[in-house]
C-alpha cells in the first residue's frame, strides 16, 4: 500500500478540551470532519495530506495515520495480528522506530508491555520478509507507529508527527510555568478576538500568549519552525510534498500588521526571555516590550480589542492572600483602563477568579496538564452600557 496516495482513517489528536478549536483550524484547510471528541478529531485522508495537517495545526498534538483495525482479546492475539501487516513497506530496515500505546485491556499492566509487543511484531515481520532486523528505542524523531487497544478493539497507526506539534518549537527558553503553545494557541482562538485590533498581554513571561498572536495574526503556522516530522522516515516519502507545502507557508504569511501587540512583565528576566523567544519566532518586531507592574501597561484608545491575562495560580485551590489582591488589582485595573476592551484571565483557581469582581460573561472549560481551568471572558463596557458590577460566583 502506497500509504502516501491511499485514504484511510486519520485520528488528530489534541489536549483534553482543544478539539472544538482544532475542528476550526482543520475545516479552514479544507478537510471535513468526520467526528470530534474531546481529545481529538477524526478524518479521512492520505499521508500526503498528513503534511499539510502537521505543518500547519497549532492546536494539534499528533496526526495519526490508521492501518489496520483488529480484534485483540490478548497480547497473543495482538501479535498474531500485528506480524500479518507488510511492515517492510512502511519501516526502512536501515531505520530507526518507535512505538507509543494507548491501552486499556485487562491483560496489560502497563503500557510498556503492550509497546513491546508492537515492537517484536514489526522487528520479526521485517526480519522474515528482508533478513534484517530495524533498530528501535525510546525516540521519536524518526518512525513512530501508535496502538490503540481499547478491550479487545484494537487499531495501529503510523504517527507522522513523532515528536509531538502542541510545541511549536519557538521557545527555546520556558521561564516560569509557561502555557503549553497548543493551549495558548487554543484560548486565543476562544477569545473575541479579531486579529486586526490591539492584543495586551500582561504578566506575559516567556511570552506564549503574545507571541501565538503575533503568529495568528501573521498567518505564520508552526511548521515554519521544524524540519523534521515523523512522515519523513516512511517508505515513500517524497520530500517535494514537503518542500511544497511549506512554500505555501511562506507564501500566505503576511510580512507587516498594523495594530500592536503588547506585552508586560514586572520581571526584566521574563520580558528577556519573552523577547528572545519571539525574535526565534520572527515576531519581535511587532511586540512591544515593557517591564512594569501589569497596571503599568499601555493600552491604546484606538483599535479596541483584548486584554488577556494568565496570572499565577498556585498548585491547588485554597486561600492565597498575595494572590488575591494581585486578582481584584486586576478587575480593577481592566475595569478602569480597559474600557471598550473583552478582558480574559486564565485561571485554575475558582477562589482566585471570585476576586476579580466583575461578572464574566463566558466561562471558556480548559484544562492545562491534568488541572481543571477557566478562560474568563469579561465585557468591559466602555460606559455608554451598565456595567456589571455583580461579584464571581463561588464556582468556575
Ligand atoms: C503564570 S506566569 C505567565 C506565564 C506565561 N503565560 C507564559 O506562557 O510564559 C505569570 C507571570 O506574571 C508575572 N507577574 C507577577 N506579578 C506581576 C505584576 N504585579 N505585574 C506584572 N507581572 C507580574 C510573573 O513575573 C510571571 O512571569
Amino acid at each position: 500500500m502506497q500509504v502516501f496516495n491511499t485514504n484511510s482513517r486519520i485520528i488528530v489528536t489534541c489536549n483534553k478540551r482543544l478539539s472544538p478549536y482544532l475542528v476550526k483550524e482543520i475545516e479552514g484547510l479544507g478537510f471535513s470532519i468526520k467526528r470530534s471528541f474531546s481529545t481529538g478529531v477524526e478524518l479521512e485522508g492520505t499521508v500526503n495530506d498528513c503534511i499539510s495537517l502537521n505543518l500547519n495545526l497549532r492546536c494539534a498534538s499528533q496526526v495519526l495515520y490508521s492501518l489496520q483495525t483488529f480484534q485483540a482479546p490478548t497480547p497473543q492475539h495482538l501479535y498474531n495480528e500485528l506480524v500479518q501487516i507488510a511492515w517492510e513497506e512502511y519501516i526502512d530496515v536501515t531505520g530507526y522506530f518507535s512505538v507509543t500505546s494507548v491501552v486499556n485491556n485487562e491483560h496489560i499492566t502497563t503500557p510498556l508491555f503492550a509497546n513491546v509487543k508492537v515492537k517484536d511484531a514489526i522487528v520479526d515481520r521485517i526480519k522474515e520478509k528482508k533478513g534484517v532486523r530495524p533498530d528501535s528505542g525510546p525516540e521519536f524523531n524518526k518512525a513512530v507507529v501508535n496502538l490503540y487497544w481499547q478491550g479487545s478493539n484494537a487499531e495501529v497507526f503510523l504517527d507522522t508527527s513523532g515528536e509531538t506539534l502542541s510545541k511549536h518549537g519557538y521557545r527555546k527558553i520556558p521561564g516560569k510555568a509557561p502555557m503549553l503553545e497548543a493551549l495558548a494557541a487554543s484560548t486565543i482562538m476562544a477569545s473575541k478576538w479579531d486579529q486586526k485590533s490591539t492584543f495586551i498581554n500582561p504578566m506575559c513571561g516567556s511570552g506564549t500568549l503574545a507571541i501565538e498572536a503575533a503568529l495568528l495574526a501573521m498567518d505564520k503556522s508552526p511548521g515554519f519552525f521544524r524540519m523534521n516530522y515523523g512522515f519523513m522516515h516512511i517508505i515513500g516519502y517524497d520530500e517535494q510534498v514537503f518542500f511544497v507545502e511549506r512554500r505555501k507557508l511562506k507564501d500566505k504569511a503576511k510580512k507587516q500588521i498594523d495594530f500592536r501587540i503588547i506585552a508586560s512583565d514586572l520581571s526584566a528576566d521574563a520580558v528577556d526571555v519573552a523577547q528572545r523567544n519571539a525574535k526565534t519566532a520572527g515576531v519581535d518586531q511587532l511586540i512591544e516590550f515593557h517591564v512594569c507592574d501589569f497596571a503599568e501597561t499601555p493600552v491604546p484608545e484606538d483599535s479596541k480589542g483584548v486584554v488577556m491575562f494568565n496570572p499565577e495560580y498556585g498548585e491547588r485551590l485554597g486561600v492565597h492572600s498575595k494572590l488575591e489582591a494581585t486578582y481584584k488589582r486586576i478587575g480593577d485595573f481592566m475595569k478602569q483602563n480597559c474600557k471598550g476592551y473583552s478582558g480574559y484571565i486564565f485561571t485554575g483557581n475558582p477562589d482566585l477568579a471570585k476576586k476579580i469582581g466583575l461578572k464574566a460573561s463566558r466561562r471558556i472549560e480548559f484544562y492545562n496538564g491534568k488541572l481543571d481551568c477557566r478562560l474568563l471572558e469579561y465585557d468591559l463596557y466602555d460606559g455608554t452600557r451598565r456595567e456589571e458590577k455583580m461579584p464571581e460566583p463561588y464556582s468556575f
